[in-house]
């Protein structure tokens, strides 16, 4: 097993990464303040885990009240925050009782706000189980529902007591899911680690594959980039933090303009960071060597290079609801060069038009 750490003062906490590590519940009880959880999963992750892993948790003394939601991206809202919600109550979860997300990042993220908002704030541990959660999504406290206008604008910061990385589970994950959580993996190499990103390209077909030894060094080396640059930029304040965001900004759009759940987020991410890519290009920031090395490494991880072509106007109004957006510009995570990004708000509208347009697939 490997641990990493997100340092945080006193919010700080580990990442266990490893093998058939929901087998081994001391690892969870020794940061529950109360031997009392409520385990939150979704309606494809519980047949495959939630009753092994509540009845590891009873054995060692927890009392474990299970919430199952139904599974998808389209479900992360406010009706199913609800639900959560109704159940805590009817069980009369307390101040104490630990929430356990187990799933992927819609139940993390899900749970994360139902813990940082139930009773004005509850004991939360992250147990991901899809690639883009174990790499992205448990790790660094942001935590958020969808609105019908746009990704993730409901929300809060709020870190987990810890973070629980059971490779095992991973077997069980589409290949689809395995290629979308190698979009985030890839994205590390791309902001902040070329180093990482020639290792990526000598070893994705491993990746692919689901070598165990390939995944848990991805996985250990995307949470120390993540727990990095949240320890130096928790809530996004400084533009550190921004730049895991690369390709998110038109991600997002394409998540928004297909209807959330078409494409799977890392999906869209990857042919956001394709855009993003060719924008730079347009603006002499990146060679076009670079732009074909991060086409080629997205396409051999089975991802989507191309765009939806939802015209235009329609990803610029797309666009314009992002977080991102302040003083109503649009903020850009750019690249200079692989391994190198930062945030500008400077980027003229002929470089967008002219990414946008040849990055689109037309049928
Ligand atoms: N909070 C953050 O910092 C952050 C970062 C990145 C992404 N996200 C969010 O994460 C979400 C995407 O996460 P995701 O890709 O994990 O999606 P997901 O949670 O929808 O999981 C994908 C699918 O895999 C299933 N699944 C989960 N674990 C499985 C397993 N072990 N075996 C078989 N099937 C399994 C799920 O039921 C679901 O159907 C998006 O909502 C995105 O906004 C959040
Ligand atoms: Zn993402």
């Amino acid at each position: 097993m490997q641990t990493v750490r997100v340092a945080l003062a006193d919010r700080s906490y580990p990442i266990y990464i490893g093998e058939r590590l929901l087998a081994r519940a001391e690892l969870l009880t020794q940061h529950m303040p109360q031997r009392r959880a409520a385990l939150i999963t979704d309606s494809v992750v519980a047949p495959l885990y939630l009753e092994a892993f509540a009845r590891t948790l009873a054995a060692a003394g927890v009392n474990v009240t299970s919430v199952v939601v139904p599974t998808g991206e389209q479900h992360k809202d406010w009706g199913t925050l609800n639900t959560i919600f109704d159940a805590l109550l009817a069980n009369r979860c307390e101040r104490k009782t630990t929430l356990i997300a187990l799933g992927g990042g819609v139940i993390g993220d899900l749970t994360g706000f139902a813990a940082a908002t139930y009773l004005r704030g509850v004991p939360f541990i992250q147990v991901p189980t899809t690639l883009l959660a174990q790499v992205d999504s448990s790790v660094g406290g942001k935590t958020a529902i969808n609105h019908p206008q746009g990704k993730n604008m409901i929300g809060a910061f709020y870190q987990p007591l810890a973070v629980l990385a059971d490779t095992t589970t991973l077997n069980s994950l589409p290949q689809r899911e395995v290629s979308a959580g190698l979009a985030e993996v890839i994205k590390y190499g791309l902001i902040r680690d070329s180093a990482f990103f020639a290792w990526l390209e000598s070893n994705v077909d491993a990746l692919i594959a689901r070598d165990a030894a390939a995944l848990a060094y991805a996985i250990q080396r995307s949470c120390e980039n993540k727990a990095e640059v949240v320890a130096a930029d928790e809530r996004e304040e400084s533009g550190a933090r921004a730049q895991l965001n690369l390709g998110h900004t038109f991600g997002h759009a394409i998540e928004a303009g297909l209807g959330f759940g078409v494409w799977l987020h890392g999906e869209a991410v990857a042919a956001g960071m394709v855009i993003a890519a060719r924008v730079s290009q347009h603006m002499g920031l990146i060679r076009a060597d670079e732009v074909a090395r991060i086409e080629t490494l997205l396409e051999r991880a089975r991802l989507p290079i191309a765009a939806p072509d939802l015209g235009l106007a329609r990803y610029m109004q797309l666009m314009g609801t992002d977080k991102k957006v302040e003083g109503g510009k649009i903020r850009f995570i750019l690249l200079r060069g692989i391994g190198s990004a930062f945030l500008t708000a400077d980027v003229p509208h002929s470089a967008l038009a002219a990414a946008l347009t040849t990055s689109v697939k037309h049928d």
